[in-house]
């Protein structure tokens, strides 16, 4: 994109929010001590909540999902063991191969559906049967919301009733957890409720600079604690990063159904247009245009100010707090004034 054209509207990620007035309000005005020593009220009422929200013994604060992923999964994994994960799942794919890169632990992928759900079926024939050759599977990674999909509980429950059945440890990547529980019109705690552990992020669609939490039994966290100091996860005043995220939890979990309203809304807009593959969930949307268009209606979005990731063969469109319903109209309007002119 030219870098003269001002950006209309960002639908790349929900990470591109930047903190309201409200927030920074917030973060300012923090009680802060040192983390590492335990002292930081901030930080140790936000992982107090945390842990009562989501039915938990206990939660951990860390900068970034991908470390709480890692440290999750090394809490419940040993060099040479092996862990079952969707083929398309962020563990495997966006967390640069950390968890054998650093811990020695593999990932065995399995199928996913379109809506990116793992079958019990599939879980249980994953399992490798004890043998010299074999490693040892240890645990099971679930996603919710995966690429946007939201995973029922009924779902999570059968899957983890599975690995229990297997001796597996489950792991659950809720980076957008809250947006599955106001998909599903449940409190996120039912949803994770049978997971040993699961990560949490703060800093997509809840809005905040940075952070997410690890969630689970007190053994699991204390073992990911170590860890996390180990990955260089051990932050100072870090309090004035989880007065963001405690600004959040008051005022942004109750506006995401906003967002999916405005995926909506893209998505019904571009489903009036011929020709046009188009998947809708939660703050997500999926559009697949004909092969010979992508290039053009890339740079045309491109032109208009419109950022989206031009992934081929399917762009992807997030919404989240800094974009509006006008904006989401802006987009389908200039859709269809590109499929007018071709
Ligand atoms: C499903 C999922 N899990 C984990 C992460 C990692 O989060 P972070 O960017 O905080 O490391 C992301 C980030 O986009 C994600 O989409």
């Amino acid at each position: 994109m030219s870098e003269q054209v001002p950006t209309l509207a960002d639908f790349r990620s929900d990470t591109v929010t930047k903190a309201t007035p409200g927030m920074r309000a917030a973060i300012a005005a923090a009680d802060v001590g040192d983390d590492v020593y335990g002292e930081d009220p901030t930080v140790n009422a936000l992982q107090d909540r945390m842990a009562h929200l989501t039915g938990k013994e206990a939660a951990l604060f860390f900068p970034a999902a991908t470390q709480s992923n890692l440290a999750a999964v090394l809490s419940h994994c040993q060099r040479g063991d092996e862990y079952i994960i969707g083929r398309n799942y962020h563990i495997l794919i966006n967390e640069v191969s950390g968890t054998a890169a650093l811990g020695g632990a593999a990932p065995w992928p399995i199928e996913t559906d379109e809506g990116g759900s793992l079958t019990a079926e599939a879980v249980r024939e994953a399992v490798k049967e004890p043998d010299q050759h074999h490693p040892v599977t240890r645990l099971l990674c679930l996603e919710n919301t995966v690429h946007g999909s939201p995973q029922p509980v009924d779902l999570i429950d059968d899957l983890t009733a599975t690995a229990r059945d297997c001796s597996l440890s489950v792991h659950l990547d809720g980076a957008r957890l809250f947006n599955a529980a106001t998909a599903l019109n449940v409190p996120v705690a039912d949803i994770i409720r049978n997971v040993d552990t699961a990560s949490i992020c703060l800093s997509k669609g809840l809005g905040a600079p940075m952070g997410a939490m690890l969630v689970g039994d007190g053994d699991s966290i204390a073992r990911a604690f170590r860890l996390r100091k180990m990955l260089g996860g051990g932050m100072r005043q870090v309090g004035h990063m989880a007065a963001a995220c405690m600004y959040a939890l008051d005022h942004h979990v109750d506006r995401l159904a906003e967002d999916h309203e405005n995926a909506a809304l893209i998505a019904d807009g571009f489903r009036r247009i011929d020709g046009l593959g188009v998947r809708q969930a939660t703050n997500m949307v999926w559009l697949t245009p004909p092969a010979e268009h992508h290039g053009a209606l890339a740079a045309h979005l491109a032109a208009d100010g419109l950022l989206l990731w031009p992934w081929k063969p399917t762009m992807r469109i997030v919404t989240h707090l800094d974009v509006d319903a006008g904006q989401a109209q802006a987009l389908v309007d200039s859709v269809h004034s590109f499929f007018n002119q071709v």
